[in-house]
């Protein structure tokens, strides 16, 4: 086969992967809406404003995660060593529990990501 034809065929099953990856990742985002609604909505709310009904009780509360102006301070870094670690280990509230032994780092990752999309 000439060289052309073996790029052409790279080309087309770049192409192809391309959707495929789409439909993965959109899969996983309903994976981590799900995690994020069995473990993290009962604090922080199921529309990330902290106000989920275990929040009541808690000081200082959870953070509110569609306070955009907050958010943009935080590292991606940082907030995934606080789902990992604990609060405590960010130096915040150590009422947030570390999440480390129930998920994996690409799940805890992908919560990261889901966090984000709190602030529009
Ligand atoms: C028992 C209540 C509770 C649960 C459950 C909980 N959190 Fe938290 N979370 C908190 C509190 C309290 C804080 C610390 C707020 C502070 O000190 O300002 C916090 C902080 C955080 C932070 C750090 C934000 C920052 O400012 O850096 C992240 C990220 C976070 N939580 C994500 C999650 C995720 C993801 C889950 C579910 C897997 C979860 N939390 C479950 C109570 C909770």
């Amino acid at each position: 086969m000439h060289a052309k034809g073996i790029v052409g065929m790279l080309a087309v099953s770049a192409l192809l992967l391309v959707p495929i990856g789409a439909q993965a990742l959109a899969a996983d985002m309903g994976a981590v809406k799900g995690d994020y609604m069995n473990f993290c909505a009962r604090c922080h709310g199921a529309t990330g404003q902290g106000d989920g009904p275990a929040a009541a009780s808690l000081s200082p509360r959870p953070r509110n995660f569609s306070d955009c102006a907050t958010m943009k301070k935080i590292s991606d870094d940082t907030l995934f060593k606080a789902i990992k670690n604990g609060g405590a280990s960010v130096g915040l509230s150590p009422s947030m529990p570390g999440w480390g032994t129930a998920f994996d780092d690409g799940e805890m990752k992908d919560l990261v990501t889901f966090i984000r999309g709190f602030c529009h």
